[in-house]
């Protein structure tokens, strides 16, 4: 018999004796999660997924805003090893400069789980695993779909402007590899400017309204890395006297509500999929860690490619 059926069995003859046993106050699992910031739409949703899976699960979360900055997130993950997590979860700002810090957890026997970006390490063993999507698959998917519009316009050259992510960042780095890996030879397709705008509106807005200067209605096509750049690049297009949408084609990734409702005002052409909503998985693989079962080095979200044509009938749809 084992040890689990054995209290059954004796607590069962308890119970029909009318004497109950203390509850075993399990002792909850305890994760510190850095976060990157608040920069965007995607990343709320993904705090609220994290925050609220850990409620669900019973787990003790110690959540900590690193305001877009490496070092307040190599602090925070100094301050859980100090304070002895079972484990270490974290969206790093940046691939690189993690060796150190990373080896810290690791001496001090705590497992590390990498959500939504990926390091730039050299010993793939200061991390257990990577749960998030593929960049680089996000990137092609939002070439592939310029050009197939581009195929429908033939002779017709496209100026394109970029605006990229924050400098360093996985997505930054693999949704510009992924589209150019695309869009490469194609001589329909011209990248005019590319720049970042750091993954908010304000920038978006900010930059978009420098290339229009430089370059006006010369702007054919705009890429955006991520959704809230689309926006704040749309309000620029619009003070600029032009049509988002129309006069420029705007490429977008995450799909987020706000995307959603651009797309309906015909705003914006297409977004590509970025889920956010990694806490159940996020809590589920802290607690296999922990109980030693094996993980996958690589855990890869389900995603999908929303064009503005199905915005209307996927918007009720939309979680985040
Ligand atoms: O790392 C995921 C990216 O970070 C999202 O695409 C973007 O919106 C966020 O800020």
């Amino acid at each position: 018999m084992t040890v689990q059926r054995r209290t059954f069995v004796a607590a069962a003859a308890l119970a029909m004796a009318g004497i109950t046993l203390p509850a075993f106050a399990a002792k909850p699992l305890v994760i510190g999660f850095s976060q990157v910031g608040a920069e965007s739409e995607w990343r709320t949703a993904n705090t609220v997924s994290i925050k609220d899976a850990a409620k669900k699960a019973g787990v003790t979360l110690k959540f900590a805003d690193a305001q877009q900055r490496q070092e307040n997130q190599v602090k925070a993950i100094r301050s859980f090893i100090a304070q002895k997590v079972d484990v270490i979860a974290f969206s790093p700002v940046v691939e690189s400069g993690w060796d150190t810090v990373l080896r810290e957890a690791k001496a001090a026997k705590i497992p590390v789980i990498l959500t939504d970006r990926d390091v730039n390490v050299a010993d793939k063993s200061l991390y257990v695993t990577l749960i998030g999507s593929d960049f680089v698959e996000e990137g092609r998917r939002a070439g592939r779909w310029l050009v197939d519009y581009a195929k429908k316009q033939p002779g017709k050259t496209l100026n394109i402007v970029e605006l990229q992510g924050t400098v360093g960042s996985a997505p930054a780095i693999d949704r510009k590899a992924g589209f150019e890996e695309v869009i490469k030879g194609n001589p329909q397709l011209k990248m005019l400017r590319t720049q970042t705008a750091e993954f908010t509106r304000a920038k978006g807005k900010e930059v978009m309204e420098a290339f229009l200067k430089a370059h006006g209605k010369n702007i054919n096509v705009l890429y955006a890395h991520n959704d809230d750049m689309a926006i704040g690049a749309i309000q620029a297009i619009e003070e600029a006297g032009l049509k988002p949408g129309k006069d420029i084609v705007i490429v977008s990734v995450d799909g987020v509500r706000g995307a959603f409702e651009a797309m309906m005002q015909g705003k914006l052409n297409v977004t590509v999929e970025c889920n956010p909503l990694l806490g159940p998985l996020l809590m589920q693989t802290a607690k296999d860690v922990v109980a030693g079962k094996p993980v996958q080095k690589r855990l890869v979200v389900e995603e999908r490619v929303f064009p503005a044509e199905v915005a209307a009938k996927e918007f009720p749809n939309r979680k985040y």
